[in-house]
């Protein structure tokens, strides 16, 4: 639950209207002004229509600039940005030839790993000169190395489960296997701020869905109860199984997933548990073994964990584990397995390189180190944010810290001051959050030092000074909780 003043609600709710309205007289006038230009559709339907596109318009491409900025260096500690600038008030963007320096607060390079690596990098250009960028084939035709038999053992190894799947993206992941999984007659009942690739793959199953409030594990037995006393829509027949789908780590939020409470529910109710651990593993845990480490789960609890290697493991692709009957099922039918490019051996190398750092199978103490610096680095910079009055989401250890920023105005000129002074923030806004729930989310990795924190810190309290957006006092802090709305 997030707690917005009154007045900030206000406030974003007028400029979200005025932003609205000034749009709406501009495209009037567009219109008439084009009366008479010929675009000739000759009886199409021109194919962007409606509000997305209004937004698109007249509102998102007034601060487009702070966002998809590009890059001209890997995502490590500091990267650098390329500048743009634009002649047509922001609707379009041209790159120049400079680039500024700037601490990186955005990846989810947890671990350090997106950045060379003295153990990763050598075995990765080894794989690559030896097996090539691409297979060119699907798993089940030629695209299947000696190195993904390799990974997916290492991957199961890992979180603890007897086999696991892996696929050439995280979000293909879960959008091609929850609808292999469920269908016509089953259930998924999801969490209300799941990502948009569960989202999706759950509307592509056919299945039934339920939402529950997020992270809320009597509402997820409030909602259970309901559905199995109901049953299937019409026929009131039994649903054929029923699963419950959660995060780790809300990649949002920040905020760690009520495991323990949400499983021993699902086990009341016979309910199949979906754990997608994108950013969760690798980045928590004594171990890097993610949330069920964290939060004394055992992972024999949670039947299908997917996690993704493009955060925490510096590659990309995703995994599903589970147990040796699942997996193989998976095999035979999942069309991303079957019909997909395997994924590319380097990357395939790099996670289990990663990997091996991370369980100290590379001979260092290297992975330990990483993880006791990515623990100290997010809870630090997560108290002092607060003590500097922000208000900030998500729980210790995660390290994943939305800024909660509300207003549009304030959210680009949030991110253009941080990059003037040369620290690059991701802000979020809507669609990607409801309206009024805007934010800046900040990435801590292990590879930040102290003193990179430190300036940040110092540049951030800056800027939420100059822009308005320490809603609490610094020190004591989160007393003036009054007049606040509720909002989820
Ligand atoms: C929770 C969650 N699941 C899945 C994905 C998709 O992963 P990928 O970016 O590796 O495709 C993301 C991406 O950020 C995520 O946050």
């Amino acid at each position: 639950m997030i707690a917005i003043p009154y007045f900030t609600a206000l406030t974003t709710y007028f400029s979200y209207g005025l932003l609205f309205v000034f749009g709406q007289f501009r495209d009037f006038f567009r219109k008439i002004l084009d009366w008479w230009s010929t675009d000739n559709l000759q009886g199409y339907a021109p194919i962007c229509l409606g509000l997305e596109d209004f937004y698109i318009r007249r509102l998102y491409n007034r601060v487009q600039d702070c966002f998809g900025r590009p890059l001209s260096s890997a995502p490590d500690a500091w990267f650098d940005v390329v500048e743009r600038y634009s002649n047509d008030n922001n609707k379009t963007l041209k790159r120049t030839n400079n680039v500024s320096r700037c601490l990186n607060l955005g990846s989810y390079n947890y671990l350090g790993f997106a950045a060379a690596d003295e153990y990763c990098t050598p075995r990765v250009i080894d794989s690559l000169k030896k097996y090539s960028h691409s297979t060119c084939s699907s798993r089940v035709d030629g695209g299947t190395l000696a190195l993904h038999n390799e990974l997916e053992e290492c991957v199961a190894r890992f979180v603890g489960k007897p086999a696991a799947i892996v696929f050439g993206m995280g979000y293909v992941t879960n959008s091609s296997i929850l609808p292999v999984l469920m269908g016509k007659g089953s259930l998924i009942i999801s969490d209300s701020l799941n990502h948009n690739s569960i989202v999706n793959g759950a509307r592509g199953s056919g299945a039934t869905i339920r939402v529950f409030q997020h992270n809320t594990p009597s509402h997820l037995e409030e909602v259970l109860r309901e559905q199995i006393a109901e049953g299937q829509p019409r026929t009131r027949r039994p649903w054929k199984k029923i699963m419950v789908v959660v995060e780790g780590i809300y990649s949002m939020e920040g905020e760690l997933c009520k495991l323990p409470e949400i499983i021993a529910i699902c086990k009341r109710y016979k309910a199949y548990t979906y754990l997608d651990e994108a950013h969760s593993i690798g980045a928590v845990g004594k171990t890097g073994r993610g949330v069920c480490e964290l939060l004394g789960v055992d992972t024999s609890d949670v039947d299908i964990m997917m996690g993704t290697f493009s955060k925490s493991f510096g590659s990309y692709g995703g995994y599903i584990a589970g147990s040796k009957e699942l997996i193989q099922y998976l095999k035979y039918n999942c069309p991303a397995h079957l019909y997909a490019t395997s994924i590319s051996p380097p990357a395939a190398e790099q996670i289990i390189s990663a990997i091996q750092v991370v369980i100290g199978e590379d001979g260092s103490c290297r992975g330990a180190q990483k993880l006791a610096r990515i623990r100290e680095n997010s809870n630090f910079f997560r108290s002092k944010l607060q003590k500097m009055g922000f208000e900030v989401l998500g729980d210790n250890d995660s390290p994943v810290m939305p800024i909660m920023v509300y207003n549009p105005a304030k959210v680009s000129s949030f991110s253009r001051e941080c990059l003037k002074q040369n620290v690059a923030i991701v802000t979020v806004g809507f669609p990607a959050t409801p309206l009024l729930l805007a934010r800046a989310r900040i990435c801590i990795s292990a590879s930040h030092t102290k003193e990179d924190l430190i300036e940040a810190l110092e540049v951030i309290s800056r800027i939420g000074d100059l822009v308005g957006i320490k809603y609490f006092p610094a020190e004591p802090k989160k007393q003036q909780q009054v007049g606040m709305l509720k909002l989820e």
